[in-house]
């Protein structure tokens, strides 16, 4: 999977504006639609832990809010030197607006990627039928 340099150079620039001063733990994430708009996010940790979101959420909150729900490709970035991949409330989280097959592309600060669709990462995820954006 090569990540356009434009989404690698954003993803690794927005490090510096994640929120982790307890974990030091930076991550960028980008969501992208199937018109092929980017939305982005960083993690926003809190003095009360389980407060803190991850950078998944903010990206797809970012689109949201910005009027695009379906998700192609998901693209997760941090400063930790191994592939980071989202965490499993963030599957289902992606799950919720992912078209079928979306890629999940996770790359390392030396330019490392790898990637897998959200049905592997999240085997019979959780869906009302009708999800809302669906119907
Ligand atoms: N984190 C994310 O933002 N996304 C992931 O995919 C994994 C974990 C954040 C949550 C927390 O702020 C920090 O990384 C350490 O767990």
């Amino acid at each position: 999977m090569t990540v356009p340099s434009a989404v690698a150079e954003q993803l690794r620039a927005l490090l510096d504006r994640a929120h982790a001063p307890y974990s030091r733990v930076q991550v960028a994430a980008a969501v992208e639609g199937p018109d092929g708009e980017v939305h982005y996010g960083v993690n926003v940790e809190n003095a009360a832990y389980p407060q803190g979101w991850c950078a998944e959420a903010s990206a797809i909150g970012a689109a949201v809010s910005a009027g695009h729900k379906a998700i192609a490709r998901v693209y997760v970035s941090s400063n930790l030197p191994e592939l980071v991949w989202p965490c499993g409330g963030c599957r289902q989280k992606i799950f919720e607006f992912a078209q079928a097959g979306c890629e999940v592309v996770t790359l390392t600060p030396d330019g490392r990627t790898d990637s897998r669709t959200i049905e592997q990462l999240l085997p019979m995820g959780f869906r009302l039928d009708p999800t809302p954006h669906r119907s």
